[in-house]
């Protein structure tokens, strides 16, 4: 018997219960003598432990939104690590993140906390998170589980979703860093999902989480996420936060006794929660010490990382440059975002000081106020007098903590309209002009035509300062890419027309979120899912696949080579999508299935490799509730970003699913085509007895329908007939 049993065992009904709650706002119960408590605190990007009216002094990482953009998974794990290493100085158990939701519109006020618009990048950094957490003996909290894509009416909205999108989007970062990453812990989120609040939703807590997934971590909820107590812990809820709740606890031991709930369905979830405090007690180091510094230069490294070059004319700017530094976010520098994530960062250097540090000589002038977007005219003339008597103008635009934050969605991707003012007034100077973007989603940028260079610093952390400018003269060279895509207008967006909704929330637009609709509505984007410029340059070659005719439970190999083709070392991310040419389904035109990032010398070359497997080519099939394959001809396209990808190369991959073996009228032709028997019987059908073109009908046509084109050939009765003779056949 495991010791976790033993205190399972030892424990009073009562006692059980009340472990089901915590302690208080961070604390799991202990009970005297059986078990000890444990710690749980916020992240995502630094530890936010409350004490004494405030929060520990930690180091504030750049988001996910951010380090997204780096694209490293390695880089993400030794944040992890990091945040693992400042749990253990301060006693915490367990960190609450990553938070991998899925990005449906860049008006979400917590976006900035997020990963991606794409499943596979959201899946990777969360990985690295987790293990990296997880490899200090602290544990990782997924979240928010699941569709928890808004802020608006966040606590009770219904999110609406289709089986197969939120299988293939909603769920999917979530079932691959399960099953790759093993998290501590998973938070139900605050919101409904198709009726039923996640928190007492039992096809997603237990169903799919736990008889799918195999997960044997904990669930906790959201804080104040949880409702009625004994649905929760039927559904696989283990601990609501905060607490206590002592009538949850109480309703709890009253469904025991009643025979409501049963004593093995309460003891479930105990066990879960004794194994974990188990694990978290493990963990403890005495006297742990975090090495801050090196924490703050990693925090510096993974700006400069995940920093997106969206557009260059002028740099790296030279250190004799004379500079106008213009903007408020110069000195009140923007580096993370509002609500339960928010550090006190150990050390904040702004622009300034960075500055300062490498004995730039520039002139400083405010240009804006932050607090609204009123103008002032002062700064606005200071401004101007400050660019005039210098060789090269630096603005630093972005979004004020007003304008995103948990708690609340954007109402606009516009940027504050005196910042935009500011830049049209600068930019008629005749000066070169840098724009520094210091916001934690995608802006609008309509006004940038005049701008010579553009650096995406997003929400960067407490280092932010000392990366941009490393990268400004070119002591680092970008090599971040955008991790979501910047859209033209907010009204290109597919949630645009409804977005954001109360009470419910109908993601109508299915699975075509982010470049997944651009693409497929052939919409122009500002940037691209996976854009992002270097100093140097990158040529792609050579892509070859391992077989052109696979079975879709064969492994593919994709080898292709990339040269640093410019005259500064760099690195760089390849990214590969994957096209299916005549999917029986609608489907986005084509996904990211694979990236990697790799650091090249000036003239060096190097072999780039990637796997691909069934679920590379798979979509979620809702007729079979699993994951299929079409057997068609597939696309492999490599290249820097999802709308440049130079090399292509093509493969067929067969399904194992023989196609349906059961056909009614309602069947469509390509179920018919998917399987070799009834194809034969309909192409005789087709072409011998009713002398019809079937290329010229739609793959999606039912059987039924085909009694109206064959010009009063076929009748009803002969389709039953031909349907029933095929099942014969078939059988
Ligand atoms: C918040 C957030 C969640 C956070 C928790 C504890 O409301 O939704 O991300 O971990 O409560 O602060």
């Amino acid at each position: 018997m495991t010791k976790a049993m033993e205190i399972l065992n030892s424990l009073t009904l009562e006692e059980k219960a009340s472990l089901t709650s915590g302690k208080d706002c961070w604390r799991t119960v202990d009970i005297e003598g059986k078990l000890a408590s444990i710690m749980m605190s916020d992240g995502p990007h630094g530890l936010r432990k409350e004490e004494s009216g405030g929060t520990v002094p930690a180091t504030c990482f750049p988001s996910s939104a951010t380090v997204a953009n780096s694209w490293d998974e390695e880089l993400m794990y030794k944040i992890g690590e990091a945040l693992g290493e400042e749990c253990l100085a301060n006693d915490v158990q367990v960190i609450l993140g990553p938070g991998v939701n899925i990005k449906r519109t860049p008006l979400c006020g917590r976006n900035f906390e997020y990963f991606s618009e794409d499943p596979l990048l959201a899946t990777k950094m969360a990985c690295g998170h987790i293990r990296g957490v997880q490899s200090k003996g602290v544990g990782a909290c997924i979240k928010h589980f699941a569709a928890n894509n808004q802020e608006t009416d966040r606590f009770s909205v219904n999110a609406v979703i289709d089986e197969r999108t939120l299988r293939e989007i909603y769920l999917s970062s979530f079932e691959e860093a399960v099953k790759e990453a093993k998290p501590w812990m998973i938070m139900s989120a605050y919101n409904k999902l198709n009726g039923d609040y996640c928190s007492e939703n039992k096809p997603l807590l237990t169903d799919i989480l736990r008889d799918e997934w195999g997960y044997e971590g904990l669930v906790v909820s959201d804080w104040g996420a949880a409702n009625e107590p004994v649905n929760g812990v039927k559904a696989g809820l283990d601990i609501r936060m905060p607490g206590p709740v002592p009538s949850a606890n109480a309703a709890i031991v009253e469904a025991v006794k009643s025979g409501k709930l049963s004593t093995e369905e309460l003891d479930k979830n105990v066990l879960r929660i004794i194994e974990l405090v188990e694990k978290g007690i493990k963990g403890r180091i005495a006297d742990y010490k975090a090495d801050m510094t090196a924490h703050n230069d990693l925090a510096m490294k993974a700006a400069e990382e995940s920093a997106v070059l969206l557009k260059n004319g002028v740099l790296p700017l030279k250190k004799s440059d004379k500079i106008a530094l213009i903007g408020a976010f110069a000195e009140e520098i923007r580096y993370q975002g509002g609500g339960s994530s928010c550090v006190n960062a150990t050390e904040v250097s702004n622009l300034l000081q960075s500055l300062d540090d490498k004995s730039i000589d520039y002139t400083y002038a405010k240009g804006f106020k932050t607090e609204d977007d009123s103008v002032d005219e002062n700064l606005v003339s200071e401004a101007v007098a400050a660019s005039e008597k210098s060789d090269k103008i630096v603005i630093c635009m972005g979004l004020p903590f007003r304008m995103e934050s948990e708690g609340f969605d954007r109402w606009t991707m516009s940027l504050p309209s005196n910042q935009i003012g500011l830049f049209n007034k600068l930019s008629t100077l005749g000066k070169p002009i840098v724009v520094l973007l210091f916001q934690g989603s995608p802006v609008e940028m309509e006004w940038s035509e005049a701008a010579d260079s553009i650096l995406a610093m997003y929400t960067g952390g407490q280092a932010v300062a000392k990366a941009c400018v490393n990268l400004l003269f070119g002591d680092a060279v970008p090599s971040g890419k955008l991790s979501e895509t910047w859209p033209l207008r907010l009204e290109n967006n597919p949630t645009a027309l409804s977005f954001p909704e109360k009470g419910t929330a109908t993601y109508s637009e299915g699975v075509y979120v982010g470049y997944r609709y651009y693409d497929k509505k052939h919409l122009d984007v500002m940037y691209p899912f996976g854009y992002g410029l270097s100093y140097t340059t990158f040529e792609y070659s050579d892509l070859e696949l391992s077989a052109t005719d696979i079975s879709e439970s064969d492994t593919l190999e994709v080898t292709f080579k990339v040269k640093n083709t410019g005259s500064v070392a760099g690195k760089e991310i390849a990214e590969l999508y994957v096209e299916p040419t005549y999917p029986s389904v609608s489907r986005p035109v084509r996904e990211l299935k694979g990236f990697k990032k790799i650091y090249l010398e000036p003239g060096e070359e190097k072999t780039v490799t990637m796997t691909l497997s069934k679920r590379s080519f798979a979509y979620y099939d809702v007729e079979t509730h699993d994951w299929q394959v079409d057997t068609t001809v597939y696309k492999i396209h490599v290249g820097p970003s999802s709308r440049n990808l130079p090399l292509v190369a093509s493969l067929k991959v067969t399904s194992s699913r023989s196609g349906k073996t059961f056909f009614t009228t309602d069947s469509r032709v390509y179920e018919l085509n998917a399987n070799p028997i009834s194809k034969e019987a309909l192409n005789k059908l087709l072409t011998e007895d009713l002398k019809l073109d079937i290329s010229a009908l739609s793959i999606d046509l039912p059987l039924s329908k085909l009694v109206g084109f064959s010009g009063g050939i076929l009748s009803v009765d002969m389709l039953d007939r031909f349907v029933m003779e095929l099942n014969e056949k078939i059988k």
